[in-house]
């Protein structure tokens, strides 16, 4: 802990304490899982692996795959509705739909607006977020700035991801991680009687190294052609050993601001949420933190990495199972390709 608080004065804090004007709440939480699964034993047919290998070096034994035709705003869909019945709210009473997701179901029109469209929503303002696994976080970020100005009352946000058809399945040290699953939150306007809050926020971006994890192909710098595809340009690449020390150095970093911004001690968070990349990088940010693993909440077993949904699908789950209640204070936290990184404090 010492070290990276030795480390803070070098990184600007986005956000002071926030202006109490309204208050958010996550009002409703809800998740979906494809059904189809890719165990640990189905890799080891596709590459040289093991399932003792992969469970040992991420915590992973296996992951959802979303069947042919099921796209992003499909699975967004399904967790949408749970959270929106769990928040008593009506798709008509929404103000924005804030999508985080690097696998949108095309580029235009944008996955928030095709899920606008499914779920029958008012014209509220309608956009996908891309700052990859960090993409729930700043998306919840954005959510609190409207709520708290007192410009919208019912905001929903959802962490939604198809990877897999990103991914290669025969390149062993990426397609072992990866697997889709969408979350969703309705974040509302707490009423005067309500306590739950948005602390703070802390949001960063280096692009210096955005090279650790990148995705080459499918952008106006690289359009697909058959040389793309001869050269498997159209999967994720990553620098694996490069990007765990990142993860591990901000994701501390960013709970490290969170406190010192409030005030508060480890001891006085309830549940940490990280990024569900691999265990040994949540077991590592918790060692920093100071926090015990009984305090973190882990749902990386039968998901895998899902990107921007991780964190919302492990919320959601630990809401659902009563881990979670109102009135405790959670620390969400995440690090994700661009290289982006982000802590927020809430209470539930
Ligand atoms: N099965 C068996 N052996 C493997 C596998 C595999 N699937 N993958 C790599 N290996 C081998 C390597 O070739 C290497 O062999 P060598 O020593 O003979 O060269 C050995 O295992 C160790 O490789 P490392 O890369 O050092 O393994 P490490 O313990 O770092 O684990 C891993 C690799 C799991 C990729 C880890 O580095 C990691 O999780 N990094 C973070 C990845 C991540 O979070 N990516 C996404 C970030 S952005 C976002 O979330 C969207």
């Amino acid at each position: 802990m010492a070290g990276v608080r030795a480390r803070l004065p070098d990184r600007k804090s986005d956000s002071p304490p926030l202006a109490n004007l309204f208050r958010s709440r996550i009002a409703g939480t809800g998740s979906y899982l494809p059904l189809r699964e890719l165990t640990n034993s189905d890799l080891e047919k596709l590459v040289d692996t093991s399932d003792q290998w992969i469970f040992e070096r991420t915590g992973i034994k296996t992951r959802h795959i979303a069947a042919p035709g099921e796209n992003t705003s499909d699975l967004a869909l399904k967790a949408s509705l749970l959270a929106l019945e769990r928040a008593n709210v009506d798709p008509s009473q929404l103000d924005a739909i804030l999508v985080a997701t690097v696998s949108p179901d095309q580029p235009m029109p944008n996955t928030a607006c095709v899920l606008q469209a499914k779920l029958k929503a008012r014209s509220c303002m309608a956009v996908d977020l891309s700052a990859a696994c960090s993409g729930f976080v700043y998306s919840l970020a954005v959510a609190n700035q409207f709520i708290q100005t007192g410009a919208m009352k019912n905001i929903l946000v959802v962490g939604a991801e198809v990877l897999h058809h990103f991914v290669n399945y025969q390149d062993r040290e990426t397609c072992i991680l990866f697997g889709d699953a969408a979350g969703a939150a309705i974040v509302s306007r707490s009423s005067e009687k309500q306590t739950s809050k948005i602390y703070s926020h802390h949001l960063h971006a280096d692009g210096n190294i955005g090279d650790l994890f990148v995705l080459p192909a499918g952008g106006s710098a690289l359009p697909f052609s058959q040389e793309v595809l001869n050269q498997n340009l159209q999967f994720v690449r990553m620098k694996g050993r490069e990007i765990f020390k990142h993860a591990v150095r901000t994701m501390s970093q960013c709970c490290e601001e969170a406190l010192v911004t409030n005030g508060f001690s480890a001891d006085d968070i309830s549940w940490v949420i990280p990024h569900q990349a691999n265990i040994r990088i949540i077991e590592a940010v918790a060692k920093n933190f100071g926090i015990s693993m009984d305090k973190v909440v882990i749902e990386i077993e039968d998901l895998g990495n899902t990107s921007a949904a991780t964190v919302i699908v492990a919320l959601d789950r630990a809401i659902a199972d009563g881990r979670i209640r109102r009135g405790q204070k959670l620390l969400l936290t995440a690090f994700g390709a661009g290289i982006t990184s982000g802590s927020l404090l809430l209470e539930y």
